[in-house]
């Protein structure tokens, strides 16, 4: 898998800014996940070489994180809390929600708690917390992600 010159940069950077570091392995993918938004599987091998690690230690980390992506992230991203508060308020009827009527380019991911349970249900939108989310507040969200394309 070779990398984009955009990925070769990013991670040569992150290589330059944490290749030294005492366990270096997570800032280093935080560094190229922050910078493109996910870890291209071509910059294992690379990252693996810079850190003498095994690639198979390096794929263990990235794997371990649930918030690492393999692939770029597509438009949006809702993640829903499936933890025990925000599900006793709703979580599951929203969860259900999001599986009928998100669209194709809307990546939906679970969350185990985003530390407003009490607010519940909460999720995080593009980045965004949302407390008190419900099934019309849903709605609106996805309606107003329509309209953007
Ligand atoms: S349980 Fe959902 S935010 Fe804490």
């Amino acid at each position: 898998m070779s990398l984009s010159a955009l990925e070769t940069t990013a991670v040569n950077d992150a290589i330059a800014a944490c290749a030294e570091l005492a366990g270096a392995c997570l800032p280093l993918l935080h560094h190229v996940h922050d910078a493109l938004g996910y870890v291209p599987p071509g910059a294992v091998p690379h990252i693996a070489l810079a850190l003498n690690l095994s690639q198979a230690d390096v794929h263990g980390v990235i794997s371990f994180y649930h918030d690492f992506r393999s692939a770029p992230p597509l438009t949006h991203v809702v993640r829903l809390c499936r933890a025990e508060a925000c599900q006793a308020m709703g979580g599951e009827a929203l969860a259900l929600q999001l599986k009928r009527v998100a669209p194709p380019d809307v990546t939906v991911q679970p969350v185990y708690c985003l530390g407003l349970c009490a607010s519940a249900p909460a999720g995080m939108i593009d980045g965004r917390l949302v407390a008190r989310l419900s099934p019309a507040r849903l709605d609106q969200v996805l309606s107003g992600f329509a309209g953007q394309r």
